[in-house]
């Protein structure tokens, strides 16, 4: 009997292992990823640190973040211009209204183009916090216009803009 009961706990021990070690493997399949009460926390969070607003939300990062939530990430008119043309940081709620979550997590990987979004940052985020991401925006009303067409190199553009070409300085 008492070597029954001893057999039966060590089973319970071995099968609260395996479940350990399930958590522990699907964890670190996904690699390191912000994990919150749910996924829109999570991607809460993200945007809050990953400096999304600073961009995609007008006057986040000349008030300093001081835009309240119903005004994050409705898209910009003002223009960044580089050697890459003009590019406007899109009306992400409607990019999210407009495609599927897996469509995004597959943009967000593989997409190059253009600065100065940071497209390489967030290709190595971990499809968690990608999905993540899509789970908040997507929670948000739709709401705001949609961004500016981008203009290729050498065109002016008629909206306000941040001048980023490189300057080399002229020797002396
Ligand atoms: C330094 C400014 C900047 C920051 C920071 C930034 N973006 Fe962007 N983002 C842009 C610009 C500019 C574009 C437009 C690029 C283009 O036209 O190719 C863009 C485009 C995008 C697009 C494509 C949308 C579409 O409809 O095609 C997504 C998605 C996006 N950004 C998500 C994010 C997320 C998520 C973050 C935070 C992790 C972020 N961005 C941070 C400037 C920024």
């Amino acid at each position: 009997m008492i070597r029954q009961l001893i057999g039966l706990t060590l089973i319970g021990v071995g099968l609260a292992a395996c479940d350990q070690a399930r958590v522990d493997v699907s964890t670190s399949e996904a690699g390191p990823h912000v994990v919150a009460a749910t996924d829109i926390e999570a991607g809460r969070y993200l945007v809050m640190t990953s400096g999304c607003n600073d961009c995609h939300t007008p006057g986040y990062a000349p008030s300093g973040g001081k835009v309240p939530e119903s005004e994050w990430l409705k898209g910009s008119g003002m223009g960044f211009m580089g050697p890459w043309g003009t590019t406007y940081p899109h009306n992400l709620r409607r990019t999210v209204a407009g495609m599927t979550e897996d469509a995004w997590v597959e943009m967000l990987s593989t997409r190059e183009d253009s600065a100065p979004m940071p497209w390489p940052s967030v290709r190595a985020m971990a499809e968690p916090d990608k999905r993540a991401l899509y789970r908040y925006i997507k929670s948000l009303p739709l709401a705001g216009e949609p961004a500016p067409t981008a203009l290729p190199p050498g065109q002016t553009p008629t909206t306000p803009y941040e001048n980023m070409m490189p300057v080399m300085p002229t020797g002396g």
